[in-house]
């Protein structure tokens, strides 16, 4: 059965998309995996200035995930170009993802970038970045970022929103804006104390929850904004270890499922995902993109 999907003339192999971040700029991750055995992959978010990120430990587990505090380390868009673009996989959907401050950060990374990816991805929602709150609170502040990617570059727009904040109205803003795609959602601010101590694990005291604990509250918000925009194509991102995650995403409403935590966990189960996808299609008799929304129209008949 055809796995495939196409976005804005863009076509996935399969529907999965490796997630910003966990698995970086795909270093260690490609030892593992094939570029042909996933549908894309999203770079580590990037910076027009290098970014050393936050203070030790950055990661603590949590029950059934993870709570990091990484914030956004990267080398600076100089070196992204010349030392990390060469060794970029080839013969997968690239996405590049990229961070900043102000609509000229963004615009300026989406025409330094434009030559190297198949689409970008805005990041308006990292928890671990900001003294206040993520990008995507500020509507006006998102408005302008998107406008002005969307003036920079004729590439398609994956815009990364945030699961603490209204999902329907946040893809609205974006989309209204010239974004093509909306992934939801980075991670979950969440926080974990040590009862010994009585102190924050994180210095930052929050951080973002990613990995299955997750999944079922980013069903539901990817489940609400296909109802509210039908045809607007969709990166459900959350938790995801298995075929049968990926399904149901596919069933509230993603086009695209990301996986991030998982990918950084165990990586060789990656291929054996997409392998399971088939062998639901073969069962159930059906394409992906058949599936994609499918509980807004009553279930598989
Ligand atoms: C270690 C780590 C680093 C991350 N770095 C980024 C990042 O640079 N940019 C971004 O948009 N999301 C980042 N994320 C969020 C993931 O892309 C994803 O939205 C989140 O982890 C939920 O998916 P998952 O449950 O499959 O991990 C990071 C997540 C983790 C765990």
């Amino acid at each position: 059965m055809d796995m495939k999907i196409k976005i804005k003339g863009v076509e996935f192999r399969n529907p999965i998309i490796i997630a910003s971040g966990p698995a970086g700029f795909g270093e260690e991750f490609f030892k593992y995996v094939l570029p042909s055995e996933i549908g894309g992959f999203t770079t580590k978010t990037v910076t027009l200035s290098p970014k050393e990120g936050n203070a030790p430990p950055r990661i603590v587990y949590v029950k059934d995930g993870i709570l990091n505090s990484i914030g956004l380390q990267n080398p600076g868009i100089e070196a992204f170009e010349s030392k990390v673009v060469p060794n970029l996989p080839n013969g997968t959907t690239r996405i590049i993802s990229i961070g900043g401050d102000s609509p000229n950060d963004f615009s300026e990374l989406a025409r330094r970038i434009e030559s190297f990816c198949d689409m970008l991805e805005i990041n308006l929602s990292c928890p671990n970045v900001h003294s206040h709150d993520v990008i995507a609170a500020d509507e006006e502040l998102s408005k302008d970022i998107v406008t002005a990617c969307r003036e920079s570059t004729n590439k398609p727009i994956i815009v990364k929103i945030s699961p603490d904040l209204d999902v329907v109205e946040q893809s609205r803003v974006v989309v209204e804006s010239g974004a093509d795609i909306v992934n939801i959602a980075n991670s979950l601010r969440g926080a974990k104390f040590n009862v010994e101590t009585g102190q924050a694990f994180l210095k930052r005291i929050s951080g973002g929850v990613s990995g299955p604990a997750f999944m079922p509250i980013i069903l539901w918000k990817v489940y609400q904004v296909k109802e509210a925009f039908p045809s607007l194509p969709i990166i459900g991102l959350g938790g995801v270890t298995c075929s049968r995650d990926v399904v149901e995403y596919a069933i509230a409403g993603a086009s695209l499922v990301g996986i991030g935590t998982e990918a950084m966990i165990n990586p060789t189960g990656i291929p054996k995902i997409v392998k399971g996808i088939a062998e639901f299609l073969e069962q159930k008799n059906v394409n992906f993109k058949d599936v994609v929304g499918i509980s807004h129209k009553g279930g598989f008949k």
